[in-house]
């Protein structure tokens, strides 16, 4: 339909975005209804709001450092799995026990676009080139899988893990049709719930929102805070609340070591009478560009490297380690009630971040330019943008080298968080589950592999070795398979049973 008599350019008009017609003209029927169906559902008031907004937070807190305003997290909120050694039991217990009553859920983060990645497909389907080329949904779904079996297996009784899955307009399709591909990975696909985040336009510095083809307008989702939105508009608070849950554990997508439902973090939080956690691991170099989890002002955040001086970021405390080491990782732990606060009330206090991007657009000419330099902005939320609301707000402190390792570069641009450092870390983390078993690697000379795996400079390779979650979930109940024994990698353990896969080969 005409954009003047549908009353489209009017309102475009009014909200200074005329320009988003100007090539209409020069459009066939089909995209014509394509655009005209976009614009159609966008509120333009509300967009040009979340701008301003946006801009003007981000003006201001350029302007000055958080440093005066931070303390650090203090010993009383914080548990910590190599300081606290002798709670974990108990932790842990508490935790199975509620997962044994289906009061656990999961909800993984995967609307992201894995830019930096740079395939074209969602992130989760990412084989890292494991032995068992496992994607690292299949990861989460049988780590999922095994730990309902444990607490079933405690408690003798049925349970379940719904795993809630927020995906974006991009990922959904190929993510839904993954999982149904490949039967759930065994889980029941009722409680493999799949819901959308928002997205939101790229817009250039004076707020008019960019094209990206001649009909077709830049979009963007609108960042991994946008789970609070979309759980209010796509019934997951309802859904939680028929299913009578009470704590819900939050993750990424790309981190290959990760302990979905994690139940010594859950018993952690949940005997800490806690409504918001944050797991952490320690950051030992001041430089590293990792938000750390702070006090601002007496309320909780996470605050970015860049937000603080480097004397800040340096700073020692007496027993010398760094003040400011409690690197956030986005795993978090909520309490149901919270969690459906933040989403009933709280949500639309919560501002954009901006992101300045390079985005390709086309200019009055008609002609796609891809800028070298960033030439506008996109809005996101965070998902810990919602600490500031928590009343009992407690810190989980883990180790990097046993739960932390992200996805973000394709192994192309070599050094930090690719494919291979993934790889890597998951098949070192087994060799350590193997040998405190008290199994033992043979090298291709028949003799004993050091215990200790040499990672520097990259050049040594570990030890090929996969234990699927399906054996174990976090190191336990492999003594009966490996106890005393000698393996030559590579060595897989599934649900089959043990196999070297290629004797004397690294
Ligand atoms: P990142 O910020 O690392 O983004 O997401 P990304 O999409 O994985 O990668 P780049 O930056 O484009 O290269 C951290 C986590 O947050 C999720 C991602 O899927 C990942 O699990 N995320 C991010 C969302 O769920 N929605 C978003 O809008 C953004």
């Amino acid at each position: 339909m005409d954009p003047n008599t549908s009353g489209l350019a009017q309102r475009l008009a009014e909200a200074g975005q005329s320009h988003l017609l100007q090539f209409w003209k020069e459009l066939g029927p089909e995209e014509q209804a394509d655009l005209t169906l976009d614009l159609q559902g966008m509120d333009f008031k509300e967009i040009n709001g979340f701008f301003n907004n946006a801009m003007k937070t981000s003006s201001s807190s350029k302007q000055e450092k958080m440093d005066a305003r931070m303390e650090p997290v203090p010993r009383e909120v914080l548990g910590s799995v190599t300081r606290d050694r002798d709670c974990l039991k108990d932790w842990e217990t508490v935790g199975l026990h509620c997962i044994s009553q289906s009061k656990v859920a999961v909800l993984l983060l995967a609307g992201g676009q894995g830019t930096r990645l740079g395939v074209s497909y969602p992130k989760g389907m990412y084989d890292v080139g494991l032995p068992s080329h496992k994607t690292l949904f299949q990861i989460q779904a049988e780590r999922i899988l095994k730990l309902q079996q444990l607490a079933e297996q405690k408690h003798k009784t049925k349970c379940c893990i719904p795993w809630y899955i927020m995906a974006s307009g991009r990922t959904m399709e190929s993510t839904k049709d993954f999982f149904s591909r490949h039967s759930y990975f065994g889980l029941d696909k009722t409680n493999v719930v799949f819901f959308q985040q928002g997205m939101l336009p790229a817009m250039d510095y004076n707020g008019k929102i960019i094209l990206e083809s001649k009909g077709k307008l830049s979009m963007a989702p609108d960042g991994n805070g946008g789970l609070y939105r979309a759980l209010g508009t796509q019934g997951i608070i309802d859904d939680m609340q028929r299913r009578e849950l009470e704590h819900i554990h939050v993750y990424c997508v790309d981190n290959i070591l990760v302990k979905v439902a994690d139940p010594a973090f859950v018993g952690f939080c949940v005997q800490k009478g806690a409504d918001c956690g944050a797991k952490v691991v320690e950051k030992t170099n001041p430089t590293e560009a990792v938000g750390v989890v702070c006090k601002v002002d007496g309320r909780y955040q996470v605050v970015e490297y860049s937000e603080i001086t480097l004397a800040t970021a340096e700073k020692r405390s007496a027993d010398g380690r760094l003040m400011f080491n409690a690197g956030n990782v986005a795993n978090h732990f909520f309490s149901f009630s919270f969690l459906r606060d933040i989403v009933q009330k709280h949500e639309p206090q919560l501002q954009h971040h901006v992101a300045q991007k390079k985005i390709p657009y086309v200019d009055a000419q008609g002609q796609l330019i891809k800028p070298d330099k960033p030439n506008g902005i996109k809005m996101e939320k965070f998902v810990f943008d919602i600490f500031q609301f928590a009343k009992t707000f407690v810190v989980y402190e883990v180790l990097r080298e046993d739960e932390f390792s992200p996805l973000k570069n394709a192994d192309t641009q070599g050094g930090k968080d690719t494919p291979t450092t993934a790889r890597h870390a998951l098949m070192s983390l087994h060799h350590r589950w193997v040998l405190n078993a008290g199994g033992h690697f043979i090298d291709e000379n028949g003799r004993r592999v050091p215990a200790i795996p040499s990672l520097k400079d990259g050049t040594d390779l570990p030890i090929k070795c996969e234990i699927s979650p399906l054996v174990s979930y976090g190191g336990e109940g492999l003594e009966e398979m490996v106890k005393g024994r000698e393996f030559h990698p590579t060595l897989m353990m599934d649900e089959h049973g043990v196999h070297e896969l290629v004797k004397n080969g690294v």
